[in-house]
């Protein structure tokens, strides 16, 4: 793919239209583009990876070239040129070689017909001879997308004009340009909603809209900045979704994707020279289409994720048992009519919305009455939930595809007979018991780690263990042999000089890692593994390609490996600087880290990670995040190392639990210290104690267990934070070489990544952005989850809210995970 992009810009000819129009009287050759006014986009040829000529429009010099629009895509003219020119009858015609047209654009009536290139990316046909209307465009791209939605382009139905837009995706994204399986389309039946389907397969449903947002898909909306205004109407004119950005600077695109069989709905925001992945779905099994079927809830936090909605019970208990909750759920005891119940739940994904009935104007008390007269009504819920909520919809028949979410979702009113919600009561006390219960096993649990860690230093679990979870993650198991560049045991030997105590660069729970030069010059760091790991060499071969696979300039770079004697290691490239940690706390030399340097580091690190999470062909969650694994080249760049904690995770699989805690404590999250739940948030949380640690350059030391005086660096900084005086915390020698402005708002962000609530932490592509972002809306930081004490009572009071994690389960696993 990465090949394809660099033929296709190399074929460009500088361009030979510098105008923003193309009159009735001028033709367009392959060799020669239409730039827009303000040279934002550009229309012009590509050839696809099958040599063929396509029209379309991409950003203009831009490097891997975005292509936001085909005209030809499923009649590409052949290798040989091509051009565009006017027909006869006001539309514009693409010709091969031989005169005959491969696409035509509609009649229209103009007589002098005009092509002009908006900056927004829009082909329009005008009539030059009209100067009356200047948006009345007789034809526009913009009505007929292909897989890319920009801002100002508006999808769905129109019922007064009977067209309709949609999203179809490439045939393989950045490579074929025809027509492919995937389509992101609105629905406009019952209460409009948006589908990705593959072929006629439903894969991902948005849920409707409800005023704000999708029901069904919270992050499709910004929330850390709102630089993109997104809207939703319906009526009897028609259904259209679209969305705007506020800032001219600011470009976005969504697009629909096809690669290697799988199709996503993907938004990118222009972060900083590069594409910033930003959304996407299906991002967890629960946005999978009817993942728990028929009255089943997935929660994409629970274990397993399906449940069933209360007064349920599993259609097929065997396969439910296995995890494959596809059949659903039934009712424990039939509808009455007459003398049945509601039951309330709260951040739903509302169910599927095709076949209910809406009506905008009616309450929700309304809406309830109506419900419970119908005795075909199954549940019923608002429309919009904006002004405390307005309208109503109803279902009739089968509840289908509901999630749960921890905090934004939606209000269910689910019918059930009144004996079942009878039962539910008791359901609550037991609830209520399991998180008293949870509250005092955390207590225990702290206790223990603070009790541990005293104890003995903190030891990293073995590498065999390790290696054992990758491999339950089922990734990749077969890839060719051939890709995996092997080194020597001699050579290695060699190069450490039969691994010397002075070539040592240092030790770590999975072995030592010694300097190397080999023969050619090239300087090398050798980890060799620790000889207790069990692992298998195809199983260790296996990850080593994937690691190989990872490449981006904030990741310390794996050359290849050995295996020999007995013997596993890993060759990295050589990082002059050492760790991050070497230098911040080092009295003498954390002068060479000035404010810049500093920053730079921070935002390192934070791309890096964001490449872990969300960039790379697979979902890996480092684990192990702290300043010794942050290395610094020889101009100070950090690049983050060690991936040997790594989990890596299916595309599909976005939060698991492990019954071995493995990490360093003071950088761990709460929810993984205590319970052994990662999720990227996890590393967000390590990001932010690192963020916060590099500017004060003190270490956080985790549990403030030894009686003194001195507060945990994170409660202190939140205490200063309160008090207006975090100043004061900063590293005295960067003291003449920060603008205020930048180091606060970077303890900001450090403190919004370490909050309590993995949820409330944000991502690490909001992470980028506000870093980035000159003066971006950051929500408030609310008390953070620092440790011990203060965790826990935070705990006790977020019982309340009745998190519906803290079940009775996880309790006892708490318990074994503690050890
Ligand atoms: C574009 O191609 C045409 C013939 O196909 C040729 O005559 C013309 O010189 C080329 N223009 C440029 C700028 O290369
Ligand atoms: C083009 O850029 C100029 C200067 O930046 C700006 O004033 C103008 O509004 C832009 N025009 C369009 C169509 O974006
Ligand atoms: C066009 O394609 C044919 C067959 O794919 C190839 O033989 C020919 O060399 C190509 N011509 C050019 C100008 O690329
Ligand atoms: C041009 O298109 C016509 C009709 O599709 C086709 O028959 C012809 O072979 C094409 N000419 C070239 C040179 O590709
Ligand atoms: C406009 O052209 C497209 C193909 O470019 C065609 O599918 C569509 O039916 C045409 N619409 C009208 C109104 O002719
Ligand atoms: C989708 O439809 C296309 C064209 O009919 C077919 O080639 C492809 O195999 C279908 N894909 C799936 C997954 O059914
Ligand atoms: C969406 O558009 C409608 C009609 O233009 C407008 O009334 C409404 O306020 C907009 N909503 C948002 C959230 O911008
Ligand atoms: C789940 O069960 C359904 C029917 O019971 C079956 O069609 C489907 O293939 C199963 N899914 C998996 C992943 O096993
Ligand atoms: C519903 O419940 C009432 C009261 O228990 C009972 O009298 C009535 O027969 C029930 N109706 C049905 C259809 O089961
Ligand atoms: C919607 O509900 C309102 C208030 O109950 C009612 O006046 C109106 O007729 C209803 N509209 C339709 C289309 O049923
Ligand atoms: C119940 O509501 C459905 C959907 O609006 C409607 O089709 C049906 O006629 C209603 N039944 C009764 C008895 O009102």
């Amino acid at each position: 793919m990465k090949i394809f992009f660099i033929l296709i810009t190399s074929f460009f000819i500088t361009p030979s239209t510098s105008s923003d129009t193309l009159t009735a009287t001028q033709i367009l050759r392959t060799n020669q583009t239409l730039l827009s006014q303000n040279k934002t986009f550009v229309l012009g040829f590509f050839r696809g990876s099958n040599t063929n000529y396509y029209l379309g429009i991409w950003y203009h010099n831009f490097n891997p070239q975005s292509i936001v629009w085909v005209a030809n895509r499923d009649n590409p003219i052949d290798n040989s040129t091509g051009y565009l020119k006017f027909g006869d009858q006001g539309n514009f015609l693409l010709l091969n070689s031989s005169g005959k047209p491969a696409w035509s654009s509609n009649t229209t009536a103009a007589k002098n017909p005009l092509l002009q290139l908006l900056d927004t990316g829009n082909l329009v046909l005008k009539d030059s001879s009209d100067n009356t209307n200047d948006n009345n465009y007789l034809w526009q791209s913009f009505d007929y997308p292909t897989d890319t939605f920009l801002p100002g382009m508006k999808l769905g139905w129109d019922f007064d004009k009977g067209t309709e837009k949609h999203l179809t995706s490439w045939k393989i994204t950045g490579e074929d340009p025809s027509s492919g399986d995937y389509t992101m389309k609105i629905d406009y039946h019952g209460l409009p909603e948006a589908f990705l389907r593959r072929n006629q397969t439903i894969i991902f449903r948005t849920g409707p809209w409800n005023g704000e947002r999708f029901s069904g898909a919270p992050g499709m909306i910004q929330d850390q900045s709102n630089d993109l205004k997104f809207n939703f109407t319906y009526d009897e004119h028609g259904v259209f979704y679209y969305y705007s950005v506020t800032k001219p600077s600011m470009f976005s695109r969504t697009i629909v994707t096809s690669d290697s069989n799988v199709g996503e709905l993907q938004r990118y925001m222009l972060v900083q020279g590069s594409w910033t992945k930003f959304w996407y779905e299906p991002e967890a099994p629960c946005d999978y289409y009817g993942e728990c079927g028929p009255y089943g809830v997935c929660d994409k936090n629970g274990s397993p994720i399906c449940t069933c909605m209360h007064g349920f019970s599993p259609k097929n208990q065997e396969a439910w048992n296995l995890n494959n909750g596809s059949e659903g759920c039934v009712r424990n005891t039939p509808l009455n009519c007459s003398t049945d119940k509601f039951l309330h739940r709260q951040n739903m994904k509302l169910p599927e919305t095709t076949n209910v009935y809406v009506n905008k104007s009616m309450t929700l008390d309304e809406c309830g009455s109506l419900c419970k007269r119908n005795c075909s009504c199954t549940a019923y819920a608002n429309t919009d939930i904006r002004n405390g909520g307005t309208g109503c919809v109803m279902w009739v028949g089968q509840l289908f595809d509901m999630s749960v979410f921890p905090s934004n979702g939606q209000d269910l009113y689910v019918r059930l007979s009144a004996s079942d919600i009878g039962s539910n009561k008791n359901h609550r006390v037991i609830e209520a018991i399991g998180i008293t219960l949870g509250a005092l096993v955390i207590v225990l649990g702290l206790v223990a780690i603070c009790y541990l860690r005293n104890k003995k230093q903190q030891r990293s679990r073995g590498h065999d263990s390790l290696m054992n979870e990758i491999y339950s993650g089922g990734v990749e198991r077969n890839m060719d042999d051939l890709e995996l560049p092997m080194f020597d045991f001699d050579t290695l030997t060699m190069a450490t000089n039969n691994f010397s105590q002075d070539n040592k660069l240092g030790e770590g729970g999975f072995g030592s890692v010694y300097r190397g030069r080999l023969i050619e010059g090239r300087e090398i760091a050798v980890k060799r593994l620790s000889e207790d790991s069990r692992q298998g060499i195809l199983e260790f071969k296996n990850e080593v390609k994937l690691i190989i696979k990872l490449q981006h300039r904030n990741l310390v770079r794996l050359l290849g490996c050995c295996i020999e004697k007995e013997e596993k290691m890993l060759v990295y490239e050589y990082m002059e600087n050492k760790g991050l940690d070497s230098i911040l706390y080092d009295k003498s030399k954390r002068h060479l880290l000035n404010w810049e340097r500093r920053f730079n580091i921070i935002y390192g690190i934070a791309r890096g990670l964001l490449y872990l999470h969300q960039d790379s062909r697979f979902r890996i969650i480092h684990r192990d995040l702290k300043t010794s694994n942050i290395l610094l080249d020889g101009e100070m760049n950090p690049k983050i190392s060690d991936f040997g904690m790594a989990r890596i995770f299916d595309k599909d699989e976005i939060q698991t639990k492990t019954l071995r805690i493995v990490g360093t404590y003071g950088y761990m999250a709460p929810e993984y210290a205590m319970y052994g739940k990662f999720s990227i948030k996890s590393d967000v949380f390590s990001f932010g104690v690192m963020v916060l640690e590099i500017i004060t350059g003190k270490k956080n030391r985790g549990c403030s267990d030894d009686n003194t005086e001195e507060l945990n660096l994170l409660e202190n900084i939140w205490r200063h934070w309160h008090k207006g005086t975090v100043m004061k915390l900063i590293d005295p020698s960067i003291s003449n070489s920060y603008t205020e402005s930048e180091v606060v708002r970077c303890i900001h962000i450090g403190l919004l990544c370490i909050q309590e609530r993995a949820e409330d932490r944000p991502t690490m592509s909001s992470v980028v952005l506000m870093l980035s972002n000159e003066a971006p809306s950051m929500s408030n930081p609310k008390t953070p989850g620092f440790s011990a004490r203060k965790t826990h009572s935070d705990i006790d009071s977020s019982s309340s809210r009745q998190d519906e994690t803290w079940s009775v389960n996880e309790v006892t696993i708490t318990v074994l995970d503690a050890r």
